[in-house]
């Protein structure tokens, strides 16, 4: 247990080893933690679990420091795995735990564990007693689950987040004070742009919605990572600037290169907006970890994607990219295409069209070179590269 304000208690776990969530799909390159809170009053609760495969570890140690038959509620802010992945272990300890939820929360919970239990639903604004706290729920549905929901402590006046400001960040600290800060914000930003991305509306209005609520708020604690408690609201100014169609001005040129062809090309085209004084990188997609792109291609106004042909198509790790860069529904971000090709040369007409389904503005036709470039081939590249700048 690690105290984080007067009678609240962190009763987590630290994954240090987690290198993946998601599946295989986003790196988690400093493990993660699944914060779960103990709220100690004339009720106690409990708040969200850990991840299935700590359920053992997490429910020995609340025996250990709260007893599992001192528990009244839990609350359960959000049913993905990793969160709830430990409840139905605690449910066969204490089967006739009320669970309290949002409506969206009582169908998932439904549709994972399919049992009955003691299931209660509540809206934005309901509260329950505690004693000296209260608990005061806001729903945050698609934020980033339907079912998801914050929970605000009044008393302790802590915002229990859930996955919103959260990071993947395992520390020998747990508060945004005691690391690293360039980490600390790395993690946090990586998070926003590979999961929260699509979202971004709706994290504005929500912002605005808690906001206007004037709850006092000292700290910050999500179900991952650092508890905000220097100034906590930090962390919120910065989802509303990450959520305000965010870039910092740059250009990113990734690529993906059979032969080596496309990759002079994706150079020069680098060197082109270079020229024009840009901050640019040019980063292979078949190497460079596809979580750390996507937080590149956040952080860029321009994205030029360039592909090899190959059997009428595209590379397989550029064909990846382009569906990750489609789910995420950027905004406010221009594009073009590139690439080399032998006989066919589909790729760059390919890549573009892909692109515009992503919501990428193409902002210049596309350039290809059958096999390898010629000198003017790589000034016609470099030349596209300048030009493309003009439209940053
Ligand atoms: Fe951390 Fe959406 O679960």
């Amino acid at each position: 247990m690690i105290k984080i304000k007067d009678n609240i208690f962190w009763v987590g776990k630290k994954d240090w080893e987690l290198r993946k969530f998601h599946g295989e799909e986003f790196s988690t390159h400093r493990g993660s933690t699944y914060n779960s809170y103990i709220i100690k009053d004339k009720k106690t609760v409990l708040v969200d679990t850990v991840w299935t495969p700590f359920h053992r570890e997490f429910i020995d140690n609340l025996e250990e420091n709260i007893g599992l038959k001192n528990i009244d509620l839990i609350v359960v802010n959000h049913t993905e795995q990793d969160h709830s992945g430990s409840l139905p272990y605690l449910m066969e300890k204490l089967p006739n735990l009320p669970i309290y939820c949002s409506k969206n929360g009582a169908l998932l919970i439904k549709r994972h564990f399919h049992r009955d239990w003691n299931i209660n639903i509540v809206k934005t604004g309901d509260s329950i007693d505690l004693g000296d706290n209260k608990l005061v729920f806001v729903e945050m549905p698609m934020l980033h689950w339907p079912d998801s929901m914050a929970t605000y402590v009044a008393g302790g006046n802590v915002l229990l987040s859930n996955d919103a400001f959260g990071q993947h960040y395992a520390s020998p600290y747990m508060f945004n004070d005691q690391v690293d800060q360039c980490e600390l914000y790395q993690e946090a930003m990586l998070y926003y742009a590979n999961i929260l991305t699509p979202f971004s509306r709706l994290v504005k209005a929500k912002i605005k919605e808690i906001t206007a609520l004037n709850l006092p708020i000292e700290i910050i604690a999500p179900s991952h990572g650092i508890i905000w408690r220097d100034n906590p609201m930090q962390i919120v100014e910065k989802y509303d600037q990450w959520a305000s169609d965010y870039h910092e001005g740059t250009v990113i040129v990734i690529y993906e290169s059979m032969w080596g062809a496309t990759k002079k090309m994706a150079l020069a085209i680098a060197r082109g907006l270079e020229n024009k004084g840009l901050g640019v990188k040019a980063l292979n997609m078949g190497k460079y970890d596809k979580s750390d792109l996507i937080m590149e291609i956040f952080k860029a106004r321009g994205v030029i994607v360039g592909s090899s042909t190959v059997n009428n198509g595209i590379q397989g790790d550029s064909a990846a990219m382009l569906e990750l860069i489609r789910c995420l529904k950027f905004k406010n971000k221009i594009g073009a295409s590139f690439g080399s090709y032998g006989w066919s040369g589909e790729s760059v007409k390919i890549v573009e069209t892909r692109l515009k389904e992503a919501g990428i503005e193409i902002v210049a036709e596309g350039i290809k070179v059958q096999y390898n470039p010629s000198p003017e081939e790589i000034s016609a590249c470099v030349a596209f590269g300048e030009a493309f700048a003009e439209k940053v």
